[in-house]
């Protein structure tokens, strides 16, 4: 590495939802599921769903606003803007460029990075990256979804999980001699489970057809027992990685903020990682399920819980679709 951390810090952050909330009893009406069983299995007990016609950038554009308010920059302050989504409003162009245009972020480039779950801790990654090689002192990185654009609604093995949301950071190069921010990150990914979680079609090998929507090619199909085992061994490597990355041990880790899919998945990895409950986040009763905005809007909770003081170790840890997954532990 041609760079000594930490060079760049996290100063604002945000988070936005639709409106819309479905609770656990919402679900029984239309699906063959109970409350007690998805709060038994999962630990959900509502999610935001969106309106057919409300757009991902609308809600994510709340998020931006607030974590650039937050960091006290402005739309042209920004030298770039990376979208971690996997529903994006449309296929052409990137979100991140219609975000660019609504937020008036005329300098910035922008670009859409797809790697499901982690995508902001990917987009952290690759916007300090990015910062390392002269690409710009201040970057928004935003997670957002629409998840229920994707879900079969009747699917009761997946309409129980997800959820939409938005998540977003300003990242921003440190002044000289800070010793906050980024200290260690970790990525990785197997696509030779790729289909144990994946949309079948409506790519360019199958493009959108009549047959395609008919046979819900288009929609999420997952193979929960199996996600479930490889989601609590990437974690819990992932955890493993960042401690030993961070040359720290598992007692400094003040707060810990784990991917928001199901409880047993967190507290098997907490277990592992020799973390108590007490500093895990969780906020997935709240949202389910909402992959890339999932890490963004648990910390910011956190923060607004006052969860969050300068000078805490905090470890994020995510995994998803792909599989990818990563973990990242910052000096707030
Ligand atoms: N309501 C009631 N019963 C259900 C439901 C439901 N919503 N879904 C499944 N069942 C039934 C099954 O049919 C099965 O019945 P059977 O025993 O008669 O065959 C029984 O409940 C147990 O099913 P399992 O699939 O073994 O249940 P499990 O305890 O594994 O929980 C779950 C299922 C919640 C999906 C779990 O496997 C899980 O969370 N997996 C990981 C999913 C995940 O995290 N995905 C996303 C990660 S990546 C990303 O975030 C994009």
């Amino acid at each position: 590495m041609s760079f000594t951390r930490p060079i760049a810090t996290l100063t604002g952050l945000g988070s936005a939802a639709p409106a819309n909330i479905v609770t656990n009893l919402d679900l029984e009406k239309t699906l063959d599921t109970s409350d007690q069983w998805i709060v038994e299995r999962t630990g959900i007990r509502e999610r935001r769903i969106a309106e057919v016609t409300e757009s991902l950038n609308s809600y994510t554009l709340l998020a931006a606003h607030e974590a650039m308010e937050q960091a006290g920059v402005k739309a042209t302050d920004l030298d770039g803007i990376v979208f971690a989504t996997v529903t994006p409003d449309r296929r052409l162009p990137a979100a991140a460029c219609d975000l660019q245009s609504a937020l008036g972020a005329k300098r910035a480039w922008a670009f859409d990075l797809v790697a499901a779950c982690p995508g902001w801790m990917y987009g952290l990654t690759v916007a300090e990256g990015l910062m390392a090689t002269g690409q710009g002192d201040t970057i928004l990185i935003v997670g957002a979804e629409k998840l229920s654009s994707i879900v079969d609604p009747t699917d009761r093995s997946t309409a129980i999980l997800f959820g939409d949301g938005a998540g977003a950071g300003v990242l921003q190069r440190n002044t000289a001699g800070s010793d906050r921010g980024i200290l260690a990150t970790y990525l990785g990914a197997d696509g030779d489970l790729a289909e144990l979680l994946y949309i079948p079609g409506g790519g360019a090998s199958d493009p959108l057809s009549e047959a395609l929507v008919r046979e819900k090619r288009h929609l999420i199909r997952m193979s929960g027992r199996e996600v479930f085992k490889a989601a609590v061994l990437a974690m819990s490597r992932s955890t493993d990685e960042a401690i030993r990355r961070a040359g720290m041990p598992p007692e400094a880790i003040d707060l810990f903020v784990p991917h928001q899919a199901n409880l047993r998945i967190i507290e098997a990895t907490a277990k592992h990682a020799g973390i108590p409950m007490s500093k895990v986040m969780v906020n997935l009763d709240l949202y389910g399920n909402t992959s890339s905005a999932s890490i963004p809007l648990a910390l910011k909770q956190a923060e607004r819980e006052g969860r969050l003081a300068p000078g805490m170790i905090v470890m994020l840890v995510s995994f998803g679709a792909g599989f990818t997954w990563g973990s990242t532990v910052l000096r707030w």
